[in-house]
């Protein structure tokens, strides 16, 4: 290779600048007594040299430098406007039971979406801007060298890193400095926020799950068909994945329709499970006695670990597993976790039958459903 310093000429600035070989050509090769080839201080294949280089007007018009300055301040102006409106939005529109809505879709996920999918943006094109407007643009070569990495070159490598940071002209750019430094630290604001979603406390209100559509008197039904349950029609074994007969409202049951989230929340909810079992085999912890038809229990379908639909079941054990992350609960015995990171029981629906022999609740769960977060929280 040709020596670096033969390709070095200054740029406007004073900044060395590469260019190629005019020549474009390598030293002859002459040969030794075995007649290989031997090349003295020339490449063995031509170089073919560097294009000429072309002086941005940022580098040759103050002007142009300025302006080109305000308009990658004014990215970052704008990517720190619009994560402080990702913060005004979080906490501007309604996500609850009745949440505000745009176009049609959920006003929250949309202005979110929107505010710091642009501040990202503008960040993005700010730094874009300022490394084809202001930092240096000069062809940068670098020899190979052996794998090894000696002292020498980690300096070296640092002191390269210290040349670009040097070249970028950021030190003398206040402006862009700081306004691209503010972007930045303003982006960590919405990644706060959203941690609020992660509290416990008064950011959520906890009552939600301590409560169910449930209530005394009101069937049991097939989960898909909306079909009540006779207690005589479930054998020994069968587990039947059921819901509140008021998800399938009809003018003989008199339960009014729900909508939207409401719909979803009470489905999601007062999703149960029913399995029969020989009634001698249920232990006091099932309180069957008082909960429980001739061996017909039925407990919430929700996982008390993060929440997932339970419905794995193993009639000689009893065992029902979560798919999530393997927590068992043995519905014999109170639907205690005998295996898992689940940490309470699935709570239990207490059953009764009507006059016409359906499944019937007796009241409420006794216990909040879900993840054992809320307990915790709540009771
Ligand atoms: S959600 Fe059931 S074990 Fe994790």
């Amino acid at each position: 290779m040709s020596n670096d310093s033969d390709r070095l000429v200054n740029a406007p600035d004073g900044t060395p600048e590469p260019y190629g070989d005019p020549s474009g050509m390598a030293a002859p090769a002459t040969y030794d007594e075995s007649h290989v080839p031997v090349h003295h201080e020339a490449d063995p294949i031509a170089d073919p040299g560097l294009p000429p280089h072309h002086w941005r007007p940022t580098d040759v018009d103050p002007k142009a430098e300025k302006r080109a300055e305000r308009q990658i301040a004014a990215m970052f102006v704008a990517a720190m406007i619009s994560a402080l409106l990702f913060v005004v939005a979080y906490f501007s529109f309604e996500v609850g039971d009745n949440w505000d809505t745009f176009a049609g879709m959920g006003a929250s996920t949309v202005s979110l979406g929107v505010t710091l999918g642009l501040s990202l943006l503008f960040i993005g094109i700010g730094i874009i801007h300022l490394a084809r407007k202001l930092m240096a643009d000069a062809e940068m070569i670098e020899m190979r060298h052996p794998a090894a990495s000696p002292a020498e070159d980690r300096e070296a490598t640092i002191q390269a890193l210290n040349d670009g940071v040097a070249e970028s002209g950021i030190g003398r750019r206040p402006l862009v400095r700081n306004t691209m430094i503010g972007s930045m630290a303003v982006l960590g604001l919405p990644a706060v926020v959203l941690l609020r979603d992660l509290a416990p406390g008064d950011a959520l209100d906890t009552g939600k799950l301590a409560h169910t559509i449930w209530e005394p008197g009101m069937r049991l039904v097939r989960d898909v068909t909306g079909t009540p349950i006779l207690a005589s029609e479930i054998e020994v074994g069968d587990l039947v994945n059921a819901a509140p007969e008021a998800l399938f409202p009809t003018e003989e049951n008199g339960y009014h329709e729900l909508h939207g989230a409401e719909e979803q929340a009470e489905k999601a909810k007062g999703a149960i499970i029913i399995v029969r079992m020989d009634p001698d085999d249920l232990t006091p912890a099932t309180q069957p006695d008082k909960w429980t038809v001739d061996g017909i229990i039925c407990y919430s379908k929700i996982c008390t670990h993060v929440g997932c639909p339970i419905s794995l079941y193993e009639r000689t054990t009893h065992h029902v597993l979560c798919p999530c992350h393997q927590s068992t609960f043995d519905l014999a015995d109170g639907a205690k976790v005998v295996f898992g990171p689940a940490a309470r029981p699935l709570p239990q629906l207490p059953l009764a039958v009507d006059d016409e022999g359906y499944l019937v609740a007796q009241s409420d769960f006794t216990e909040p459903i879900g993840a054992s977060y809320w307990e915790r929280e709540k009771q």
